[in-house]
């Protein structure tokens, strides 16, 4: 696990974008799967406005790692979320795109989402596996939609699960433990104060740490990074900046 502190929001937003770009690098076809909520706002429109020049948008293939179950058109939409902040801004082919349908049947989306991971993704040890999946973590330690009181889901056998939101109820469609885990990379964006508790139960994994599901986050290529600013991180014993 190798963690990358910056000073403030935007400085995580342009070291990520930098990472992203050495990431993607002239392969063919790179396969991401990206996180919702308010954390990717500023790295999708740093990424967008100061260094999409410095990728090849036609070799990226954008997924979720999880939707609200919502038209595309809700404020509540992540994929709405990534038009306005990135999509929007950026040359990527529309047949590169490739958005969980928040407007379907979650059962039936989350099947077929899964389905679709198996035809569009690579194959390694025999499941899709995504480039680079970015991940947010809630203030509870959830990641993607896998929450604490559905931590069950994590070890789901399949490659995506209708997650339902502890206070609100709003449904969702999520990646699974088994994908999220089998990816090449994965990035953790966490941001503010509000997280560095939870930040320092997992990163220094305290006691009682894995019933946070973003404690479960462990790639068998062991590469996993945490891109986090000053506030996330002002807890953490295993850094000073
Ligand atoms: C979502 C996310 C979720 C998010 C965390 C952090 O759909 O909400 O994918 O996992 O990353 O809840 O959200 P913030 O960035 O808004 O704090």
């Amino acid at each position: 696990m190798e963690l990358k502190v910056y000073q403030n929001k935007n400085k995580v937003a342009e070291e990520f974008s930098k990472y992203l770009i050495e990431k993607s690098g002239t392969q063919k076809a790179f396969h991401i799967a990206l996180s919702g909520g308010s954390t990717p706002k500023i790295v999708f429109d740093v990424l967008a406005e100061q260094f999409s020049k410095d990728i090849n948008w036609n070799n990226i293939h954008l997924y979720w790692g999880d939707e609200r179950c919502v038209e595309p058109t809700d404020a509540e939409s992540n994929y709405k979320m990534t038009v306005e902040h990135l999509i929007s801004k950026v040359d990527i082919p529309e047949g590169n795109i490739h958005r969980i349908k928040g407007e379907e049947d979650p059962k039936e989306e989350a099947k077929r989402y899964g389905a679709l991971l198996e035809e569009e993704l690579p194959k390694e040890l025999g499941l899709p596996q995504f480039d680079l999946v970015i991940l947010g973590m809630g203030d509870d330690g959830h990641t993607a939609s896998i929450f604490p009181h559905e931590i069950n889901l994590w070890v789901s056998p399949d490659n995506c699960e209708v997650a339902t939101h502890p206070e609100s109820g709003q449904r969702r469609v999520s990646l699974t433990g088994r994908i999220i885990n089998n990816a090449k990379t994965v990035a953790f964006l966490v941001t503010g104060e509000s997280k560095a508790e939870k930040v320092k139960v997992i990163v220094d994994r305290e006691e009682g740490y894995l019933e946070y599901p973003a404690s479960h986050v462990a790639p068998k290529t062991k590469d996993l990074v945490w891109f986090l600013d000053a506030a996330a991180a002002k807890l953490l014993t295993s850094y000073r900046s």
